[in-house]
């Protein structure tokens, strides 16, 4: 099991304004991704701006133990990770269980590569991921052929699968819009003949899609109803080793980004930002809030689009985001919520759901956050609703129950609440940002 330490508590203080310019850590979501494929590729994946967050380095030692040969390498341009690969199909059985610590993608994604191998896996995490729901990862697995070998508790880890001899390509619906599920089935759809299809109600991020396509596979996604879609990938490609660049992670700038915008006089700038469309849900929102982020330098690299931002304060208002754009910015609410509570105004937040099931029960984290530093909150159903008054009166203790990003959130609250907003463990940051707290400390942040 992962060992965090003793927990590590902080206190954020009202500060100056932050200034400066920074480039956040990778985006966890595509560096996971890069050491699977990479592991499933032939030849070698060379990737730069890997984020070296405890999830990943769990990733990169799971692929190491199905198999593959992961090394960081110090070169002349900086780190670069290289990762040769066993093909499609050809994960060797690991000598112990898999231990993904705090991360969903990370155990999510591997379970769907291992469905598509002929090998038997054990699958283990941190007690707040053996609190989280598998079986939705599972049911399409087993659908595929996949063997559910012992499990605990209705699907939770631990729990041993058995991959698929002869995988089946499937066509599958996805009951939740999971960027998980839908690319657990396509990475087991890899080992599998004939076509495997996902259809998704509403679009979730498709990193999974972009960079398969990337490493030479075939794989289609069109449009399915308002705001679903519906991707084919072609079976048995022949992946190659390919370059890999990851852009900074929109999820880790929005920290800083919130920070800036809530401190007055705040004006900073982040490089190299991920601005994929099925991400930046919290961007369209800010502004609708009548943030200032300016995009410049926009560009892009293997069908990932990126820009660089500069934020400056502004006077924020309530908005109501609807539960549509949901799956673009699912990471992000918390975040938000502490944007909604220097608001002015009401802010609604619908269609929740899924923001129970995360590294904790965030639709419950987030109020109890807001409410004992003194925010009007309150959870309808699965809407959430802050009463913004333009200020935050702060002075309360909040419980990050092991995610990274409460304790993110509470410390970027503190930043410009009237009295300091304390946490009681910052452990889990490394989980995702390991950079945070030296970071805002370098734009200006006061913690203590
Ligand atoms: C992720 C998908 C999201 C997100 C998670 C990263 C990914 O989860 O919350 O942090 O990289 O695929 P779901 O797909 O389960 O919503």
């Amino acid at each position: 099991m992962t060992h965090y330490g003793q927990p590590a508590p902080l206190e954020a203080r009202k500060c100056q304004s932050l200034t400066g310019r920074v480039r956040v850590g990778g985006d966890k979501s595509i560096s996971h991704r890069s050491l699977i494929l990479g592991a499933l590729a032939v030849g070698e994946t060379r990737i730069s701006g890997l984020l070296e967050g405890e999830d990943v380095l769990n990733t990169a030692k799971a692929m190491r133990a199905v198999g593959a040969r992961v090394e960081r390498m110090d070169e002349k341009g900086g780190i670069v990770w290289s990762v040769r690969g066993v093909g499609t199909g050809g994960f060797a059985t690991p000598a112990a269980p898999l231990d993904f610590g705090n991360s969903g993608t990370g155990c999510r994604l591997v379970m769907g590569a291992v469905a598509g191998c002929p090998i038997t896996a054990t699958f283990d995490g941190d007690s707040s991921l053996r609190s989280r729901p598998m079986r939705r990862i599972l049911d399409p697995l087993e659908l595929m052929g996949a063997r559910v070998v012992s499990q605990s508790d209705g699907g939770r880890l631990p729990l041993t699968l058995a991959g698929a001899r002869d995988p089946l390509p499937i066509v599958y619906r996805t009951p939740v819009a999971s960027a998980q599920i839908k690319s657990a089935v396509l990475l087991a759809g890899l080992s599998a003949p004939g076509v495997t299809t996902v259809i998704e109600n509403e679009a979730s991020r498709d990193h999974t899609e972009l960079m398969l396509k990337h490493f030479g596979a075939t794989i289609v996604s069109v449009p399915d109803g308002a705001h679903g879609r519906k991707i084919s990938l072609t079976g048995q490609p022949e992946l190659h080793g390919s370059d890999v660049t990851v852009p900074a992670d929109p999820s880790s700038a929005a920290f800083p980004i919130v920070a800036a915008l809530i401190t007055p006089g705040s004006d900073i700038i982040l490089t190299d930002v991920m601005t994929n469309p099925l991400r930046t849900g919290l961007f369209t929102t800010l502004r609708e809030m009548g943030a200032s982020i300016e995009e410049s330098e926009t560009r892009s690299d293997a069908g990932e689009p990126m820009a660089q931002l500069r934020v400056r304060a502004s006077k924020l208002r309530g908005v109501e985001v609807p539960a549509e754009r949901a799956p673009s910015m699912i990471d992000e609410y918390l975040v938000l919520a502490v944007a909604a509570a220097f608001a002015e105004g009401t802010t609604v937040m619908r269609g929740l759901h899924e923001l129970r099931v995360k590294e904790s029960d965030r639709l419950q984290a987030t109020a109890a956050m807001l409410r004992v530093n003194g925010v009007k909150v309150e959870i309808s159903g699965d809407d959430l609703i802050v009463e913004g008054c333009g200020h935050v009166p702060g002075g309360g203790l909040v419980a990050t129950h092991m995610d990274h990003r409460i304790a993110m959130s509470a410390l970027v609250m503190g930043c410009a609440s009237d009295a300091p907003v304390k946490v009681d463990d910052t452990a889990f940051i490394a989980t995702s940002f390991p950079d945070f707290i030296p970071m805002m400390r370098r734009l200006g942040a006061d913690f203590a």
